[in-house]
């Protein structure tokens, strides 16, 4: 009988984009073709740069994906956890690693090589289209938060990544929305393109104004409604 790690990790990995559109047939046999990886928190999986040869579904934890410039200060793309993906690029445009993955906490993947992966997309349009739409997808976020570099102001840019983060990791409890981020305040500043100081600040404001409730690698939003506000 399968245990409840088990099922959880079914029920996971059944909500990532290669997996969706297949029947329970198809999606038995791709899992099948996927090994487990395990990362400890602070280990990185693959450097900016690196050959690409496999991409990675989350199943447990969190990572973090980013670039450094030639100084090595560093900007964060994005952070994922269960159910989301990523390496693909490296597959349909083959080239080097565009980021870096780091484990923000310790994490549990399922990797795909690469000639697997093309396999799978010749056979089944229903997960080219899946990926398709998760491209898409990406491609939309990115130019959304290139328009905010540009447009929006630092709070405004901090009071849209926690919203973000807290509509993934988010638990409502009655006092407030839980954004668990795991992430330090550097780490959040990377994410949004400013300062520590400066997003410091911001968080400060917040929960000046009430808004949010600070707390280690965590914000509790106390008003969704006002902090979504700001954030648009
Ligand atoms: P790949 O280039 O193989 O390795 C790094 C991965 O980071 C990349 O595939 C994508 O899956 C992911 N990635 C790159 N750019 C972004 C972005 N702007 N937003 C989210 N994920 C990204």
């Amino acid at each position: 009988m399968a245990t409840s790690k088990e099922v959880k990790d079914e029920e996971t990995v059944r909500k990532a984009p290669l997996f969706s559109a297949l029947d329970d047939e198809s999606a038995a046999s791709l899992r099948a073709s996927m090994s487990p990886v395990k990362v400890n928190k602070g280990q990185t999986l693959f450097k900016e740069g690196d050959p690409g040869d496999r991409l990675f579904v989350v199943l447990e934890g969190k990572l973090k994906l980013g670039t450094s410039s030639g100084d090595g200060r560093e900007n964060l793309l994005s952070i994922l956890g269960p159910s989301e993906m990523f390496g693909e690029l490296s597959v349909f445009d083959p080239g080097p690693r565009t980021a870096t993955a780091t484990a923000v906490t310790d994490a549990r993947l399922l990797a795909l090589a690469h000639d697997q992966v093309i396999g799978w997309v010749t056979k089944h349009p229903q997960v080219s289209l899946q990926l398709l739409g998760r491209l898409a997808q990406r491609l939309r976020r990115t130019n959304e938060s290139l328009a905010d570099l540009v447009f929006s102001d630092v709070p405004g840019r901090v009071a849209k990544a926690i919203m973000d983060l807290g509509s993934r990791f988010g638990v409502q409890k009655d006092d407030g929305l839980h954004v668990n981020h795991d992430l330090t305040q550097e780490e959040l500043a990377q994410l949004v393109g400013a300062s520590r100081e400066t997003v410091n600040k911001a968080l400060a404001d917040f929960a000046g104004r009430g808004w949010v409730r600070l707390e280690p690698r965590a914000v509790v939003v106390l008003d969704v409604e006002r902090l979504s506000k700001r954030g648009r």
